[in-house]
């Protein structure tokens, strides 16, 4: 085994490049019909329907508690895959930009694009290659697949990149429950690739299968963090508990 495979840390990015080639749909919302085989026009109706029912809620929220006036010029979408979010957030902002770490999730996006005749979203691999301000940034179901420390420093590049006036709306877990036996195999699954593959043998999976990251982060931190940034406004938004996924979840709602 040569030693840089054993040494290597398991990189989240690579492994969404794996499920964008392969079952970018299902990537997104991990339910059996949005499998390839599957899809049918139904579905992914139902799929993008999905992003613009969110879409609307959480611009009511900001016109019901933030800002009643908000007309955002320039959006990005965090980790925006096939473009479930961005395209539905394109007829609310002049200009959208998809961010995606997935070459083939990008790919599928810019395919939706032209099915719906949008003309208005870029989209970029990095948030470093976006140099000017925006007005309105979203992410959601994201963060918790990037380990923790590199998804708390994008929060803080979010903030950066807001103008004067912006809001973004960051969905972060703050809590995952797990067994005991289960938060000792992640611990090692998350910090080595080889663990990763052993992990597939031991699963019966393929060898190289991807494995989708779950993180939750330290709240306690973010809001540090936002405090620091002159961010005292925060309204948080926490999501229904769902004792299948055992995930907690809240959107954080920040004005500059
Ligand atoms: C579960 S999907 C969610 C897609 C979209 N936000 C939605 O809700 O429809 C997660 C997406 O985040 C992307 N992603 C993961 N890590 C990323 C990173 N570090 N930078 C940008 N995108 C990332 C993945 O490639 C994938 O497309």
């Amino acid at each position: 085994m040569p030693i840089e495979i054993v040494l290597s840390m398991a990189n989240s990015d690579t492994e969404w490049e794996k499920i964008g080639g392969s079952e970018p749909y299902w990537g997104v919302l991990t339910t059996e019909e949005y499998k390839r085989k599957n899809l049918t026009p139904a579905s992914r109706q139902e799929f993008f329907n999905s992003g613009e029912e969110y879409v609307k809620q959480i611009f009511e929220i900001i016109s019901s508690y933030i800002d009643r006036d908000f007309n955002p010029s320039l959006g990005i979408d965090f980790g925006c895959g096939v473009g479930r979010i961005a395209i539905p957030l394109s007829k609310r902002c002049k200009q959208v930009i998809g961010v995606d770490v997935s070459p083939s999730m990008v790919a599928e996006a810019k395919r939706n694009c032209v099915l719906f005749n949008i003309t208005n979203i870029d989209f970029v691999d990095d948030l470093s290659k976006i140099k000017q301000k925006v007005d309105f940034i979203n992410t959601v179901l994201v963060l918790q697949h990037i380990e923790t420390n590199r998804g708390t420093n994008i929060i803080e590049d979010f903030v950066e990149k807001l103008t004067p006036s912006g809001i973004a709306c960051i969905q972060v877990p703050y809590s995952i429950e797990r067994s005991p036996i289960k938060s000792v195999l992640k611990s090692i699954v998350d910090k080595s690739s080889l663990a990763q593959k052993m992990y597939n043998i031991m699963m019966k999976k393929d060898v190289n299968a991807p494995i989708i990251m779950m993180n939750d982060y330290d709240i306690t931190r973010i809001l540090k963090l936002l405090a620091k940034k002159n961010i005292n406004k925060i309204f948080i938004l926490t999501e229904k508990y769902d004792k299948n996924s055992r995930v907690f979840n809240a959107s954080l709602f920040i004005k500059k």
